[in-house]
C-alpha cells in the first residue's frame, strides 16, 4: 500500500535540505504547532480515539479538587471581587468543567471569576466550547498567556509545560553541541548535532550539568522560562497563584526524555511529525529555580498522589460511590486509584505551586 502523504514531514525535509539540520526545539515546535499541519492545530489528541489520556479525563475528582483548591486560594488572596481564572492548555475542557461545578460551593468566588482559556488548537477550542456550554461562566479564549489582561489571577496548567518545545545539547570531546534533526542518506529524518560546539557553554548549560560525562544529553526549555517570567511580571502587579501539574523529575539531570506517543503507544518522535504527540519530562528543579530567581514563592513539587489525597480524594471518592451503582463505584475506585497510585500516575506526576503573599496554598501548608 502506498504511504500516506505527510505534508509536514515533506516540508521539514525541504527545509533541512535547503538550510541544514534544524534544532530539536525548531522540530518540536513545527511538529506540534505548525499552523497548517501541526499536531495540536489539526487533531483531537486526547481520549480513547486519540493518542493519550490525561488525569481529568480519567476521573472527575481531579478537576473537582482543583475547583476546591481555587476556592481556598481565592479566600487566601483576600477574596478579590474580580480575578482571572486562567487555564493554560485546557484540552477537552473537562478539568475546568469539573472545577467550576465544585466551585459552586463558593458562589462569591464563582461570581468574581473571569474565565480565560489559553488554547492554540482550533479543534480543541470547539470541544472546550461544547464541554463548557452549560458552565456558570462563559470562557474567553486567548492564543497566548500574554494576551490575558493583568490583575489578580489563579492559573492552572495540567500537562501543558511538557508540550512546550525543548532544546537539547550533547556533550562531545569537542564541547557542548546543540542537538538537531537532519536528513540521513536514505532520506529519513535523524537526530544529529550542530558541527560547531557552543562557544559560551557557561551561559547556557547549567553549572551542575556542565561536567556531565561525554555522550550526555541535557535539556532546556526556553518557553517554560518565558512562562515563569510572564507569571513573575503579573505577580509583581497583582495577587497571583499558579498550579503546575505535569510529569517530570525533581532534580535536574542529564538524559534524553523527548518522547513520541501515537494511538496510546510510544512512537518514534521523527517518524510522523504532526501526527505524533511529542513531549519531554518537565524539569521541576529548573522551574523552581527560575521562579525563585524571579522572586516568586514556590511550593513543592509534591507527588500528584500526595497532593490529591491531601485535598480529600479518598473522601470524595467514597461520597460519590455511596450514590453510585456497583459498576460505577468500581470504575470510580479504579480511576481514582490510577491518579494516586505510585506505580501509575501518583509519583511520576508532580504538583508545583507558586503564590504571592505569605500564605502557602493548600496542601503545602
Ligand atoms: C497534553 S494536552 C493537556 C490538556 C488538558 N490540560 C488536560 O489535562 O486534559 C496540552 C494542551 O495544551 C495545548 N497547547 C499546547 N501547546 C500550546 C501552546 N504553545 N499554547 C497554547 N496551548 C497549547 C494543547 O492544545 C492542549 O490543549
Amino acid at each position: 500500500m502506498p504511504e500516506k502523504p505527510q505534508p509536514l514531514k515533506h516540508r521539514l525535509k525541504q527545509r533541512i535540505e535547503a538550510g541544514g539540520p534544524i534544532t530539536v526545539e525548531a522540530f518540536m515546535e513545527a511538529a506540534l504547532t505548525d499552523p497548517d499541519d501541526g499536531y495540536y492545530t489539526q487533531r483531537l489528541p486526547i481520549g480513547a480515539a486519540g493518542d493519550f489520556i490525561t488525569a481529568p479525563e480519567i476521573c472527575q475528582i481531579f478537576g473537582e479538587l482543583i475547583g476546591l483548591w481555587i476556592a481556598e486560594v481565592w479566600q487566601t488572596m483576600g477574596a478579590p471581587d474580580k480575578f482571572r481564572l486562567i487555564e493554560l492548555g485546557p484540552g477537552r475542557g473537562t478539568l475546568m468543567n469539573d472545577a467550576l461545578r465544585a466551585l459552586a460551593v463558593a458562589p462569591d468566588a464563582l461570581k468574581a471569576a473571569e474565565l480565560h482559556l489559553v488554547e492554540l488548537s482550533a479543534p480543541l477550542r470547539a470541544v472546550q466550547r461544547a464541554t463548557l456550554a452549560k458552565a456558570p461562566i462563559a470562557p474567553i479564549w486567548q492564543n497566548r498567556f500574554e494576551d490575558v489582561p493583568t490583575g489578580p489571577a489563579i492559573i492552572i496548567a495540567n500537562e501543558f509545560v511538557d508540550a512546550l518545545p525543548i532544546r537539547q545539547f550533547v556533550r562531545l570531546e569537542s564541547g557542548w553541541h546543540e542537538r538537531c534533526v537532519g536528513l540521513a542518506k536514505e532520506d529519513a529524518l535523524i537526530f544529529t548535532h550542530c558541527e560547531t560546539p557552543l562557544d559560551d557553554p557557561e551561559k547556557l548549560i547549567p553549572t551542575k550539568l556542565r561536567s556531565a560525562a561525554i555522550g550526555s544529553i541535557i535539556e532546556l526549555r526556553p518557553a517554560a522560562r518565558h512562562l515563569i517570567a510572564e507569571i513573575a511580571a503579573r505577580a509583581r502587579m497583582a495577587a497571583t497563584a499558579v498550579l503546575i501539574i505535569d510529569y517530570g523529575h525533581v532534580r535536574s539531570a542529564p538524559g534524553d526524555t523527548l518522547q513520541g506517543v501515537r494511538k496510546h503507544r510510544y512512537a518514534d518522535p521523527l517518524e510522523h511529525p504532526g501526527e505524533t504527540d511529542l513531549t519531554a519530562h518537565v524539569d521541576f528543579a529548573a522551574l523552581s529555580d527560575r521562579a525563585s530567581t524571579e522572586g516568586l514563592a514556590v511550593y513543592g513539587p509534591l507527588p500528584q498522589g500526595q497532593f490529591l489525597l491531601s485535598l480529600g480524594l479518598a473522601e470524595r471518592a467514597e461520597r460519590l460511590a455511596a450514590g453510585a451503582t456497583p459498576q460505577q463505584a468500581a470504575l470510580l475506585s479504579s480511576s481514582a486509584r490510577r491518579l494516586v497510585d505510585p506505580a501509575q500516575m501518583g509519583e511520576l506526576f508532580k504538583v508545583l505551586a507558586i503564590a504571592t503573599g505569605n500564605n502557602p496554598p493548600p496542601p503545602f501548608t
